[in-house]
């Protein structure tokens, strides 16, 4: 019978298998996917593997810092913090197409590996947090629907000039059985129970162009949206929450003065797999609350709306 114990078994040998004395790097996005990945590997191989973390200046509030102190402290895996956020940010200025940010990103993401296996002598493989739907959402198959959604920042397989080849020993499972398996690895509950974060990060979440002070001001909106649904005890029912910057300023008072700021939207959802979602249907004085919060709190915005479209027909993010 299939358990996930018997799954990790069959991983390490099969990543051994494939890997044999060679190098592999693996980049980690602060999500539970690459981190159970990496973890997987390093069981597999230990210290041929070498971690690399890219603060890519679109990660939400302490992200950074979780990720470090779980590889570093918990897990005694060896990491490398690169600092990217230059180069990442400078290459989306004036870019506004959803494809073309995805893209970039995805880009910029392959260079710093390259860049940082050439540090190390030269690395023979890349190890990815792909899963199952990441696969099929990115790919147009033979006989189905031949349009791409969106361009998964990790999926479509390395360019050409790269010597070094994928390691993905996630890509047949779904979202519920890596947690499985994170936790038969022994990550901590609240690293396992995260919502997923999506590798382009907060790059996604400001429609049209990004810039550092939107990015800022996303973060606090979005820091005080989930630390009111942890508050309220919503967290785990949700499969994912966050909030959106809108590339819209609208008219609103404060006090007795003229406000003309942004607006925010919030997104939550439930879903088993990512494929398909509702929108999660929070009560109306829960919604205030947190509204209130954001205005009152977050300069730059005066306005908050609440995203009730479920998947199909929208997606679960808004690029
Ligand atoms: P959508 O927006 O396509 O998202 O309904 C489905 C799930 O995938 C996540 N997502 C990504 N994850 N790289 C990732 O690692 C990506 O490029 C990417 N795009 C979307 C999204 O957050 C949701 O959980």
């Amino acid at each position: 019978d299939w358990t996930m114990k018997a799954f990790r078994e069959e991983a390490v040998e099969r990543i051994r298998a494939q890997v044999g004395s060679g190098r592999v790097i693996c980049g980690l996005s602060g999500g539970v996917d690459s981190a159970v990945a990496a973890v997987l590997i390093h069981e597999a191989i230990g210290d041929q593997l070498t971690c690399v973390f890219v603060d890519h200046g679109l990660l939400r509030a302490s992200e950074a810092e979780q990720v470090v102190s779980l590889f570093r402290d918990h897990y005694n895996i060896p990491l490398v913090h690169v600092q990217a956020q230059d180069l990442f940010i400078g290459a989306l200025e004036g870019v506004s197409d959803p494809e073309v940010k995805r893209k970039t990103i995805g880009r910029l993401f392959i260079d710093v590996f390259d860049q940082e296996a050439k540090k190390i002598g030269g690395a023979d493989f890349l190890a990815q947090g792909t899963l199952y739907p990441d696969v099929i959402e990115s790919v147009s198959f033979t006989g189905g629907p031949s349009v791409t959604i969106k361009s998964h920042h990790n999926v479509g397989g390395l360019p050409e000039r790269m010597k070094m080849k994928l390691v993905e020993p996630l890509r047949e499972l779904f979202k519920d059985e890596v947690r499985v398996l994170g936790r038969e690895l022994g990550l901590p509950e609240a690293f396992v129970g995260r919502h997923p974060f999506p590798g382009p990060g907060l790059a996604i979440r400001v429609p049209g162009e990004i810039t550092r002070e939107k990015l800022d001001i996303l973060r606090k909106a979005d820091a005080i949206y989930l630390e009111e649904i942890r508050n309220a005890g919503l967290y785990d029912e949700i499969w994912q929450a966050f909030a959106v910057l809108l590339p819209v300023k609208t008219v609103g008072v404060m006090g007795d003065a003229r406000t003309y700021d942004h607006v925010c939207a919030l997104r939550a959802v439930t879903s088993i797999d990512g494929m398909t979602a509702d929108f999660y249907p929070f009560d109306m004085a829960f919604l205030g609350r947190v509204a209130t919060r954001i205005i009152n709190e977050v300069k730059g915005i005066n306005r908050v709306t609440y995203d009730i479209t479920s998947k199909p027909p929208g997606t679960i993010e808004w690029e």
